[in-house]
């Protein structure tokens, strides 16, 4: 009998040691495609700054000034030239700008501004967040940031209930601003270009809609309140693509490479927020081309392809995040 739980004893040690080994060797890149930990919950444990220095290390030389949310007394007061052209500037979109801006806000919440640590997850609309009943987790950040379309109703389980933003562009408005949100939830308008200001305001101010120029009927009917709409800092999208995917930004028009909604959304989050997790990123590997790329739809890999993300530098733009500890995931990745 002792003998026996002796050897067990042995072999348990054996098999932490293993582990602690292979923990202590495996620290690198592959790793995050291999494994998956989940990240433990410790609720209230909130650095303030934490995200800010990986940021510098990630960013560079950065400025933390630059406001979230374009605001009318930029361009009306003073016009605040900017480098570069949409989406990475607002450079020749002014008059279109200053008209939607007359009409929204800018304020970041108050509940949002007073908390001393902002805690915040980015719920990507990845496959991974299918079955993985992390709604409850979700709903507990201080902030939740939602991309695009993405659904929660008949989703709850897994993806929360509680959006506290949504970042969107006029071709990705396909949701119900009042149905599949909270009644206090953000509406962040990513603009690529002018025309996108214009749909704003033709839809806000009911004004005769614009057909062209788009790559995908926006909405005709989109009922939100003009006071929760806000308009993205093109700076964001500047730093994503010249920081995260080493993109020449100077010439827009040109570049037919963009960061997708969601590296962007991260991008949002290391600025606005103490902590951020990520939830729901990565797409299926090269064995599942044929597995959806969203947990609410069957959509594939493929139609990937012409939508000027490079999904592969996107990877292995998280990937660093990751290892540098700038984010968390809460699912696989
Ligand atoms: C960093 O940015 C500031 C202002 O944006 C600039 O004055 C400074 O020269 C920059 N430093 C480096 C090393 O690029
Ligand atoms: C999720 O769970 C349901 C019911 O338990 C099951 O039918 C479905 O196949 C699961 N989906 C995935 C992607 O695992
Ligand atoms: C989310 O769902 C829970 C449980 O169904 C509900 O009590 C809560 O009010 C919902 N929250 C929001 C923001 O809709």
């Amino acid at each position: 009998m002792i003998s026996k739980s002796r050897w067990k004893l042995l072999a348990m040690l054996a098999l932490v040691l293993g582990v602690m080994v292979w923990y202590s060797i495996s620290w690198e890149d592959r790793y995050f495609e291999l494994f998956y930990f989940p990240v433990p919950e410790k609720k209230g444990l909130c650095l303030h700054g934490e995200t800010e220095k990986t940021v510098s290390q990630l960013f560079g030389n950065y400025s933390r000034d630059q406001p979230i949310f374009l605001q009318l007394k930029d361009y009306f007061w003073v016009n605040t030239p900017s480098a570069y052209e949409l989406p990475f500037g607002t450079k020749g979109s002014e008059n279109h700008l200053v008209r939607v801006l007359a009409i929204i806000s800018h304020s970041i919440p108050e509940s949002i501004q007073s908390l001393k640590c902002r805690r915040c997850v980015v719920v990507g609309n990845g496959p991974r967040l299918r079955n993985s009943s992390l709604g409850g987790a979700i709903n507990k950040y201080d902030v939740v940031i939602r991309l695009n379309n993405a659904p929660v109703a008949g989703y709850e389980g897994d993806v929360g209930n509680k959006t506290t933003m949504r970042l969107f562009y006029p071709e990705s408005a396909h949701f119900d601003p009042q149905g599949e949100n909270n009644p206090d939830t953000l509406f962040v308008l990513v603009a690529f270009k002018a025309l996108d200001f214009h749909w704003i305001e033709t839809i806000l101010r009911d004004k005769k809609r614009v057909g062209k120029g788009f790559w995908k009927q926006p909405p005709l009917i989109w009922k939100a309140n003009p006071e929760q709409i806000r308009i993205l800092n093109p700076f964001f999208m500047e730093v994503a693509a010249e920081k995260l995917l080493h993109l020449p930004v100077q010439q827009p028009r040109k570049l037919k490479q963009k960061p997708t909604t969601g590296l962007l959304a991260i991008t949002l989050a290391l600025h606005l927020c103490d902590q951020v997790h990520i939830a729901g990123f990565g797409y299926p590997d090269a064995f599942h081309k044929r597995q959806s790329i969203h947990y609410y739809e069957q959509i594939t890999l493929k139609s990937m392809a012409g939508s000027g993300h490079n999904v592969s530098q996107e990877a292995l733009a998280i990937k660093r995040m990751l290892d540098m500890g700038a984010v968390k995931n809460l699912t696989s990745f």
